[in-house]
C-alpha cells in the first residue's frame, strides 16, 4: 500500500465545500422567482455537486476515506437560501458569509496545491480544471447579482 498523501485533507475540504454549495444553491434556485437567477443557480449547483463527487472519488483513488466535518456556516447559508428573504437580501447575506470564512480559505489552499510539485500530476490537473469551472461559475453569479442589484 502506498502512503496516503497529506493533501487528502485538502481534497476532503474541497469535497465538503462543493457538496454543501450544491445543496444551498439548489435550495435558493428552487425558491427564487427570478428566471435568470434560477437558471444560473441551477447550473452552478449541479456543477458543485458533481465536483463533490469527483473529489470524493479522487480521495478514494488515493487510498483515503472521505470524512464528514461539521460546518456552522453551511447551516447558516442554507437557512438564508431557503428563507423568504428577497434575492437582493440573500445576495448581501451570502457576501457577508464569504468574509467569515477561515483563513487560509479552501480556494487559497487549492490554488497553492495546483502549483505544488509534491502533489500528484493527475490531482493537480483536476484542481486546475476545477478552478476554471469555479471561475466561470463565479463570473455568471456576479453578473446575475449585478443585474438584480441594478434593478432595485
Ligand atoms: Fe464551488
Amino acid at each position: 500500500m502506498p502512503d496516503k498523501p497529506e493533501y487528502l485533507e485538502l481534497l476532503n475540504d474541497i469535497r465538503l465545500q462543493e457538496y454543501r454549495a450544491g445543496i444551498f444553491l439548489k435550495a435558493w434556485a428552487d425558491k427564487t422567482e427570478h428566471p435568470g437567477l434560477k437558471g444560473c443557480l441551477s447550473v452552478v449547483a449541479e456543477r458543485e455537486t458533481s465536483h463533490g463527487d469527483i473529489f470524493d472519488r479522487r480521495i478514494r483513488e488515493l487510498g483515503g476515506t472521505p470524512e464528514d466535518k461539521d460546518d456552522d456556516l453551511f447551516h447558516e447559508r442554507l437557512r438564508v437560501a431557503e428563507s423568504d428573504m428577497t434575492d437582493a437580501e440573500k445576495i448581501v447575506q451570502m457576501r457577508e458569509f464569504q468574509t467569515r470564512m477561515t483563513l487560509p480559505t479552501v480556494r487559497m489552499r487549492y490554488e497553492e496545491a495546483a502549483q505544488d510539485e509534491s502533489v500528484d500530476q493527475l490531482t493537480r490537473s483536476l484542481i486546475k480544471w476545477f478552478t476554471e469551472v469555479e471561475d466561470d461559475s463565479g463570473a455568471s453569479m456576479r453578473a446575475v447579482y449585478a443585474e438584480i442589484e441594478g434593478s432595485q
